[in-house]
């Protein structure tokens, strides 16, 4: 019986070895010059990313073994990039290894709290191991650290510029305006009110001039959903009715929640659907939402004919088009 006691007594932990850096005053200073060198690296790399992202021009390129053809302000980038982030990293593990103090602690396990006694020892402890660390005593490693946190901050402000400059007012403003008339996309053709049937509809653009060229962005905001009903239909107020020319009524291709293109209308119902979060706009109510987290109608674009008979905007659309957050960005 007292042998099996003996099996299980804890054999507690082995001697502890000091490092060098604790004997040795010279491997204590070599240590805080590598540290200090990881940190400067680190500040290297940072400069050779900014220095890469504002000096090379975006269209050099050139050839590196394995990779080929290479951007070299990309190649900048990612190098300085991976420099700064390694090095600072490299440097704070070796200096916690090398040169922070070396103690083995054993943590008993108490209640989830502790006592406010401990728990004051704890912020003692803290604050003398902060102490101990040494940054007072090492200005070479403190002012290297210091150079290399600053300028590692400084890269996610400069990358923010990728994004690109606020939209402002831009898209609020689409190619609608008084006489444009409605063309049919594809195809470019005028449309006049008899090309609809009642319960037809039609995606339309603003008609360009010959030989002209639509961007991707102003096809996404001009797009226009032209759809028939009989005038009776309509359940709206003079002003909004105005706006409708014999049953036929134009609204916003782009869903007001978040701007996909909606694009199924259910004739029975009269009602148009977002496929990409099932918003529904009430098309003999001005498109007022009825269902989902679109929170306000299709901007509608009023429409008339012009002296020849072809369908044509009265003026800009009601409001701006698109999800509501674009009108926030001005
Ligand atoms: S984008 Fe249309 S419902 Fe969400």
């Amino acid at each position: 019986m007292s042998n099996e006691i003996e099996l299980i007594k804890d054999p507690g932990l082995p001697a502890h070895v000091h490092r060098s850096t604790d004997t040795d005053p010279k491997a204590a200073a070599r240590a805080e010059r590598q540290v200090a060198i990881l940190f400067g690296l680190s500040a290297l790399g940072t400069i050779t990313l900014i220095y890469s992202y504002i000096f090379i021009k975006d269209d050099v390129f050139v050839f590196i073994p394995i990779l080929g053809q290479t951007h070299l302000q990309q190649l900048g980038i990612g190098l300085g990039m991976a420099l700064a982030l390694f090095c600072i990293g490299a440097g704070l593990i070796h200096w916690a290894k090398t040169l922070m103090p070396d103690e083995e602690v054993i943590a008993q396990r108490h209640e989830f709290r502790s006592e406010d006694e401990d728990r004051s020892e704890f912020i003692k402890t803290v604050k003398e191991g902060a102490a101990a660390a040494g940054l007072g005593r090492r200005p070479l490693i403190k002012t290297t650290l210091g150079a290399a946190l600053g300028l590692s901050a400084l890269s996610p402000i400069l990358l923010l510029r990728d994004l690109g400059p606020l939209p402002k007012d831009d898209l609020s403003k689409t190619s609608w305006k008084a006489g444009t008339r409605l063309v049919t996309d594809p195809g470019d053709r005028p449309l006049r009110p008899e090309d609809l049937e009642v319960g037809a509809v039609a995606q339309t653009l603003p008609e360009i001039e010959a030989g002209a060229h639509r961007s991707l962005a102003d096809i996404g905001k001009d797009a226009v959903l032209l759809i028939r009903l009989r005038p009776e239909e309509f359940n709206l107020d003079a002003e909004r009715l105005s706006w409708t020319h014999e049953g036929i009524i134009a609204f916003s291709k782009i869903c007001s929640h978040m701007g996909c293109a909606v694009a199924l209308y259910e004739q029975q119902t009269k009602h148009l659907l977002c496929p990409c979060h099932q918003s529904t706009f009430d098309v003999t109510r001005a498109a007022k939402v009825i269902f989902g987290p679109s929170a306000r109608p299709l901007p509608q674009l009023a429409i008339t004919v012009d002296a020849d008979g072809y369908l044509v905007a009265q003026a800009p659309f009601n409001e701006p088009v698109g999800p509501s957050f674009w009108e926030r960005s001005s």
